[in-house]
């Protein structure tokens, strides 16, 4: 109400609360350089499109004369509580968007109460994004890196800064045929920009022959070697497990065969996820991929969603798919490009606002009530 509140003296919100406007509205202010990099997706944008789709396909059907006047949108992730099903997805480069960055998105994170994920292609380096937070939740998230060395190094920095889960990502070993950024030759790392960690990183420099600050295109160079490796399988998983003592979390499953393996593997959740359609073009839409993946270990593993969700009904519809929480991506990037700290902030008071309303009107006053009865399958 506060926002109706607020109106009454005049004051309408600074951004939209409609968040699917939000990419129109920071596109106009920011210019299309930065904002095509975030929006940007695989091929033709098929896979972002079919995200969308497959959440609006499904229609919830609510349920009346249930006593909703309390609510608690609380949850438990990973054996800790959380203040609601939600937290920021891993993303990098957030300078592009915005010159305060990741400390910014999270610090909005952590007033609100919601787990930031950092991302290893961050431009700020893991320690100081720690600092802003103070002892907030927070995640890492790992682009394996291809020298076993730097991979080490970065599970112990982001243990020692406090990050309690590790959530690796599985599906960029590359990145993709992304049509916008190659016609406009915009890539932020080729620029050194979402290379903190690594440059910050001594194993990192000790694979240099110069200091960054001394030849700093051989150093980009050397990130891309290192950035990832496409030649990794299930087994090497045992390599992260020996080396992080919290949980682990695979990002990027699409298959229920994979998340059989991840259980098998002694992983403790997975994130249905394509990436935001920024990978596979023509891929299965996440929110398709998500019920057989609960099916197939949900009493085994924690399983967490991503990839087009924008409102609070769509948080809705992926817990009743089985999800335990999502994470969103695009949405706070842009409220971060539009207003820092504080557009972060609103847009995650937006989502969870409109996510306690779903609830109420649905029938429905804690998120562990939602499931497969209160959606059907529409035309969207
Ligand atoms: C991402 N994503 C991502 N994922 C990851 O594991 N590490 C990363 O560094 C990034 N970087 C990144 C940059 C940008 C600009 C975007 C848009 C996305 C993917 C992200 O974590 C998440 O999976 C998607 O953003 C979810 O889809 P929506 O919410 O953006 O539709």
């Amino acid at each position: 109400y506060e926002i109706y509140l607020n109106g009454m003296s005049g004051a309408v919100p600074r951004l939209p609360t409609d968040l699917t406007r939000l990419e129109e509205v920071t596109e106009q202010r920011l210019g299309p350089g930065p904002v095509g990099y975030v929006a940007g997706s695989a091929g033709d944008g098929s896979t972002a499109r079919a995200n969308r789709a497959a959440l609006e396909r499904r229609r919830i059907v609510p349920r009346m004369l249930r006593d909703v006047h309390e609510r608690d949108l609380s949850v438990e992730v990973l054996g800790r509580p959380l203040p609601a099903p939600l937290a920021l997805a891993p993303v990098g480069v957030l300078s592009i968007m915005h010159p305060d960055a990741e400390s910014a998105a999270a610090r909005a994170a952590a007033a609100q109460g919601v787990p930031f994920i950092l991302s290893s292609a961050s431009s700020t380096p893991m320690e100081q994004v720690a600092e802003a937070m103070g002892d907030a939740e927070r995640w890492f998230q790992l682009y394996w890196p291809k020298d076993p060395e730097v991979a080490r190094s970065f599970l112990s920095r982001a243990k020692a800064a406090g990050f309690t889960a590790l959530v690796v990502t599985l599906d960029t070993p590359l990145l993709a045929w992304r049509p916008r950024d190659l016609d406009q030759a915009y890539l932020p790392f080729l620029h050194g920009v979402g290379t903190a960690n690594y440059f910050s990183d001594p194993a990192f420099q000790a694979g240099l022959a110069k200091p960054v600050a001394e030849d700093p295109n051989a150093a980009v160079m050397h990130f891309v070697g290192v950035f990832s490796d496409p030649g990794k399988t299930w087994p090497d998983l045992a390599f992260l497990r020996e080396n992080w003592d919290g949980p682990i979390v695979l990002k990027g499953i699409l298959h229920p065969d994979d998340a059989r393996l991840a259980a098998d593997a002694g992983m403790d959740g997975v994130v249905v996820s394509n990436h935001g359609g920024r990978q596979v073009a023509g891929s299965v839409a996440a929110a398709d991929a998500l019920p057989r993946v609960v099916e197939a270990v949900g009493d085994r593993l924690t399983v967490l969603f991503d990839s087009g969700v924008r409102t609070g009904d769509d948080v809705f519809k992926a817990l009743a798919l089985g999800a335990r929480a999502v994470l969103v991506g695009r949405p706070y990037v842009y409220g971060l490009g539009l207003d820092g700290q504080a557009g972060v902030e609103h847009v995650i008071r937006c989502l969870l606002a409109e996510l306690d309303l779903t609830l109420a009107l649905t029938g429905h006053s804690t998120p562990a009530t939602i499931g497969a009865a209160d959606l059907v399958e529409g035309s969207a």
